[in-house]
């Protein structure tokens, strides 16, 4: 996939020593991802949307943090139970999650 049509990144707390430990992190951003693997790969986008785990975005009271682009959206205390809303009104429908976007 050399050019998706979203890009997805999820704030995992990622450290340059390769260790994932801080506000998102603690906060279940690794199962974020996993239900944005999921959901994405149920509604057959897997092709068309990449997904990515990173480093702190440096907002953590905000976190779990998640950022989509090519909007640059960025959403804020998402948990697993919103990624369902998120690919559905904004991958799909290209409208923004308004009460998760900060
Ligand atoms: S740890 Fe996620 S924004 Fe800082």
């Amino acid at each position: 996939m050399v050019n998706p049509k979203h890009h997805i990144f999820v704030c995992t707390s990622c450290r340059l020593n390769g260790k994932q430990q801080g506000f998102c992190y603690s906060k279940g951003s690794v199962d974020i991802v996993g239900e944005f693997m999921e959901e994405l790969d149920s509604r057959d986008l897997s092709g068309e949307v990449m997904v990515n785990n990173t480093g702190c975005f440096g907002i953590c009271s905000q976190g779990p943090i998640v950022v989509v682009y090519p909007e640059g959206v960025w959403y804020g205390n998402v948990t697993a139970d919103d990624v369902e809303e998120i690919v559905e009104s904004h991958i799909e429908n290209g409208e923004i999650v308004k009460r998760l976007q900060i």
